[in-house]
């Protein structure tokens, strides 16, 4: 996981994004070029978390959000689903201690509808385990769906009895899965498709946007250096001038 020695931590510099959140997509693209099964991209993906984790460590960036199933991955063939459930199991037991011993902050953003009771507790014990670690946020988005997300929001504000006047966009904002986070300063899609896929599609209104062809097991800390560069050379303008 993150580097055993704690690697310098440069404070992040200005042009450095705080928070990076990444769809890890062509896993499948990736086996299937190795003529491996498609649970081999995702096991390889799995890694490569790990190596980009790092890598945001020694960049000064904050926080870290990656999209590792969403709402309709549940659509995809059973045992492929099933596979993706294990592998979700196994390295949540397998990397908890090694997470927590290098000072990562885990954060689940989702829900647990649908998920089994095992992998539940597995995730809470991740996220509990590692709740007061300060060197860099690692946030999963598992079941994960921004409409979905958005839906459960406003159940949630007419169960609470919030009256129109106080609706506002911080309001929504803090009745998102992803309430006490900061929204992503650029989002970064891997294997060349241009859309968000359901991703944090309230908190990204304004993220810097990169998309690159390489297949996420391939996207190396070489690729992550030129899409930040791609981010550090824009002009965010947040809508003004
Ligand atoms: C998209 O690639 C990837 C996924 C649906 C799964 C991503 C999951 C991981 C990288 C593992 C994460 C593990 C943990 C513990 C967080 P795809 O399968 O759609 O690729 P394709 O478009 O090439 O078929």
């Amino acid at each position: 996981m993150v580097a055993e020695s704690p690697s310098r931590v440069e404070p992040a510099q200005p042009n450095v994004p705080k928070h990076i959140a990444i769809i890890m997509d062509g896993n499948g693209r990736w086996a299937q070029r190795k003529h491996l099964p498609r649970t081999a991209g995702h096991h390889a993906g799995e890694r490569n978390i790990h190596r980009i984790l790092r890598a945001c460590v020694d960049r000064g960036v904050e926080m870290l959000t990656v999209y590792a199933f969403s709402t309709e991955n549940w659509g995809r063939p059973q045992p492929e689903v099933n596979a993706l459930m294990a592998l979700f199991e196994d390295a949540s037991e397998r990397e908890t201690r090694n997470l927590h011993k290098n000072g990562v902050k885990v954060c689940h953003v989702g829900t647990m509808y649908g998920v089994s009771p095992q992998l539940q507790r597995s995730i809470q014990k991740a996220v509990e385990t590692t709740r007061h670690n300060t060197r860099i946020t690692l946030n999963v988005a598992f079941n994960y769906g921004g409409r979905a997300e958005i839906v459960d929001a406003i159940k949630r504000i007419v169960a609470d009895g919030v009256t129109p006047d106080e609706i506002d966009e911080s309001l929504i904002s803090r009745y998102l899965y992803t309430a006490t986070l900061p929204d992503p300063d650029l989002v970064i899609r891997t294997a060349g498709e241009m859309r968000l896929s359901n991703f944090l599609i309230w908190q990204a209104a304004y993220s810097e946007y990169y998309s690159t062809p390489t297949l996420w097991p391939d996207f190396s800390k070489d690729d992550l250096d030129a899409a930040i560069e791609s981010y550090a050379a824009r002009h965010r303008k947040f809508g003004k001038l």
